[in-house]
């Protein structure tokens, strides 16, 4: 299983960039940079990614980003993952950053977009990988800090698809950021939401009439609404969930309690991602193996989380003419 999982062509529409600095690049960014980190290896970074809740996550990730200064920083970052890609078999990708991250410490918001895009244009010739940005807005800020940033990134309207909404859920619902979400939709762009991870049931309904979401980032706290389940099955309206990190920040106690595997069988479109993965312990084909490993599934039941990822995407209809075929032929050698 765990070779049919490698090979299996994937799809990842849920990655915070921010998320996948590794601690060995985090060293050589604070070095590079002449930036200070409380931590004296590689090795003492990943022991400190013990973790007992969402915030006490966020707390640590936010202070690991302010090593990115430099637009190589943000370059090096993106491709690193990009060969991460590679390796799993990853053929389209929608990336999240966190402009606000960066622009509160002073960071251009340019420096951290030209970065991220040089690498997703290498990662495109190169690596024969498409890819889209989503510019999340931090919930714990309050909405004049979103709408100056959607109006930062309207210089690259072309560039950015969507934008999302991620950080501390509970406290921090839809409805605070309405305005912006209206403003981001009249300017074009598509919009997604986290909701449902420590959220309750409602924020998903309300993201979804609200927010007017194309996807639902992680919403495993459906089930707590049967009409919502029933609601997202009749619309398909994806999912999309992240196995290793929901037991890392104790969302579900463990793999075994997970309900994405029971969400594919009742017909959602739920997929698999990996969220941070740098921190979480594991990249997509990781998230997979792990999900495999505590709930048996057919070969198909697997790949059916790549055609919901196709299904879920926001590329080109072309391109998911290519990945459907990819993975089709992919089955049919399997
Ligand atoms: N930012 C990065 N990862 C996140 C997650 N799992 N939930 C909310 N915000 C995040
Ligand atoms: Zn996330």
């Amino acid at each position: 299983m765990e070779t049919f999982i490698q090979a299996l062509p994937k799809i990842e529409l849920h990655l915070h960039i921010e998320g996948s600095l590794e601690p060995e690049l985090m060293f050589e960014l604070a070095r590079r940079n002449g930036v200070s980190i409380p931590f004296d290896s590689a090795a003492a970074v990943r022991a400190a990614y013990e973790f007992s809740d969402l915030q006490s996550f966020l707390d640590i990730y936010y202070q690991g980003a302010n090593v990115l200064i430099e637009e190589q920083d943000f370059f090096d970052l993106c491709w690193a993952y990009l060969l991460r890609c590679r390796q799993d078999n990853v053929l389209h990708t929608e990336i999240f950053f966190d402009p606000q991250t960066h622009t509160e410490r002073g960071i251009e918001f340019d420096t951290v977009v030209n970065g991220l895009l040089r690498a997703l244009e290498r990662g495109r010739t190169e690596l024969g990988i498409s890819s889209h940005l989503i510019m999340c807005f931090l919930r714990h800020l309050d909405e004049d800090s979103a709408v100056a940033t959607l109006r930062r990134a309207l210089p690259h309207r072309d560039k950015i698809i969507a934008v999302g909404l991620d950080s501390a859920e509970a406290g921090n619902p839809p409805q605070k950021f309405q305005r912006v979400f209206e403003e981001a939709l009249d300017a074009g762009f598509l919009s997604v939401a986290h909701a449902g991870e420590e959220g309750p049931a409602s924020y998903i309904s309300d993201a979804i009439a609200l927010l007017k979401v194309a996807r639902i980032d992680h919403g495993v706290r459906c089930v707590e609404d049967p009409e919502l389940v029933q609601q997202l099955i009749a619309a398909r309206l994806p999912l999309t969930v992240c196995p290793l990190s929901n037991v890392k920040l104790r969302v579900f106690d463990n793999m075994q309690q997970h309900n994405i595997v029971d969400l594919l069988r009742r017909g959602l479109c739920v997929t698999v991602n990996s969220d941070d993965p740098a921190y979480f312990g594991g990249y997509m084909t990781d998230n997979f193996v792990a999900l495999a490993a505590a709930h048996p599934m057919s070969e198909d039941e697997i790949a059916r989380f790549s055609f919901n990822a196709i299904e879920a995407s926001f590329a080109s209809a072309e391109r998911k003419c290519q990945l459907e075929a990819s993975l089709r032929d992919f089955l049919a050698r399997a």
